[in-house]
């Protein structure tokens, strides 16, 4: 088969045969095209599940529609609004004069196209309020921690000391980056200490990344006694505050303010708009020399668009909100503190979490996990399952953000409901059992299942 046919014509079977003619022999398994290779690793990733009910990608603005013809409110514990801006009045009006003042995009990379005044205001005043000397903002939050690791840590003797459960714009830096890669047990400083202990001499710069608040468990890292580490071993400290800003600390400055140590003394804080800032774009903060050096050097600044004003003014009110109304950090921590001790008192488990932002309730299997979120939602709970992708195969759970706008109803409402839910029908274990039965292979190389860093 197709000896007559241009190469370029030749389907993966004559490929194959050409180059077994040619001589050459293949030990690797080829697919056929490049969609059947997607089918076959999303099947390993666990697509059989959805067989049962896909919860995820929900269009909000419709099930909120729907659910309101049937009389029920939709009530998201799917979202990061940790402040409830997100439709605040002030913000829309902001990015409204915005548009009208600047138009949408910033048009070019800022280093090469100019920046508008927005920019240098924001990260003033965002520096400022985490108490940090200097700060630099990216598209995203992602991208912030992805170019910070990766450009920093670039050398063959560096070395990245990392959280298991690290999120997966850390772990995707540290892919990037030239970089080792030691990975110590979840917020386990003895472990860390311990490997530094052994390890330290071996490399010329060394970076350790911990998160404010771990967003698959909630719970958080001990900042006293990591800057204490990073000064006796030289080394530096990264502190990912993604889910922290505007939840920890009594002004929601984040993880120093929560446990009394000055930010100052961090190296660098990587942070988003996306959470309690209601927007999306992400800023690294640290000392003036560091953000100087960033602002002509680190790629994904120089080589990326600047952050539209819009967004910038948005962030720029919601930051000034967060500032002006601190009963929003309060009602944030009561509800998920709230939420905590309830579902403790109907005997669910939350692992690690401390009760401030994001508090998960975990189960044992993936289809529970998945069944709960299916009852959850036909009762107007949004709370999409989180398994296989984003936590260990081990570790499936529903995953509550909250908000300061839940109400006491809502939360413990949710949670009645989650108790009042059957168990797994014998018809939904059917169906993903059949749907599974041809799609789970016996051998199965683990970086294919699913990526195990946090989401
Ligand atoms: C810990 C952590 N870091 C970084 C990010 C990336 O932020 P963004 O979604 O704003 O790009 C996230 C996103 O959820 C996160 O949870």
């Amino acid at each position: 088969m197709g000896a007559a046919v241009s190469w370029r014509g030749l389907s993966y079977y004559g490929r194959q045969a050409a180059l077994d003619q040619s001589g050459i022999t293949h030990s690797v398994t080829r697919h056929k095209s490049l969609s059947d290779f997607a089918t076959r690793r999303f099947r390993l990733a666990g697509s059989a599940l959805l067989e049962l009910n896909d919860p995820f990608f929900a269009q909000l603005d419709k099930l909120r529609a729907e659910l309101s013809k049937q009389g029920k409110n939709l009530v998201s514990f799917a979202n990061y609004d940790y402040l409830g801006l997100a439709s605040h009045p002030l913000i829309k009006a902001e990015a409204k004069r915005e548009i009208d003042d600047l138009g949408i995009g910033a048009l070019a990379s800022r280093l090469v196209g100019g920046e508008r005044s927005t920019h240098k205001q924001f990260e003033a005043e965002i520096a400022k309020f985490i108490g940090m000397e200097s700060a630099l903002t990216l598209v995203s939050g992602y991208l912030a921690n992805v170019t910070t690791i990766a450009w920093l840590m670039n050398g063959k003797k560096d070395a990245i000391f990392i959280d298991e459960l690290a999120h997966n714009s850390i772990v995707s830096g540290t892919d990037a980056a030239v970089a080792e890669v030691i990975k110590f047990r979840h917020n386990d400083l003895d472990h860390l200490e311990h490997l530094l202990h052994k390890k330290r001499e071996d490399y010329r710069n060394v970076l350790i990344v911990v998160e404010g608040v771990y967003s698959m468990d909630g719970d958080t890292a001990d900042l006293p006694r990591l800057l204490d580490i990073r000064d006796r071993y030289g080394v530096w400290l990264l502190v990912d505050e993604a889910h922290s800003l505007g939840v920890l600390g009594a002004t929601g400055r984040g993880l120093a303010e929560h446990q009394g140590v000055d930010a100052g003394r961090i190296d660098l804080v990587v942070g988003t708009l996306s959470k309690s800032l209601a927007t999306c774009g992400g800023y690294v903060c640290a000392k003036k020399s560091i953000i100087d050096y960033f602002r002509f050097t680190l790629p994904g600044f120089v080589y990326s668009v600047g952050l539209s004003p819009v967004i910038l003014t948005a962030a720029r009110t919601a930051l000034r909100l967060m500032q002006e109304e601190t009963w929003r950090i309060e009602k944030l921590a009561a509800n998920a503190e709230l939420f905590r001790k309830v579902a403790h008192e109907y005997g669910f488990s939350t692992g690690p979490a401390i009760g401030r932002g994001v508090v998960p309730i975990l189960f044992d299997s993936d289809i529970e996990t998945m069944w709960a979120a299916q009852h959850l939602l036909e009762e107007g709970y949004y709370v999409p399952p989180v398994v296989r992708i984003g936590v260990p195969k081990d570790g499936p759970r529903l995953r509550f953000f909250f908000s300061a706008n839940h109400t006491e109803a809502e939360i413990r409402g949710v949670i009645h409901c989650l108790k009042q839910i059957p168990p797994v029908s014998e018809e939904a274990q059917r169906i993903v059992a059949a749907a599974m039965a041809g799609s789970v292979r016996k051998s199965v190389s683990p970086d294919i299942e699913t990526t195990s860093a946090s989401l």
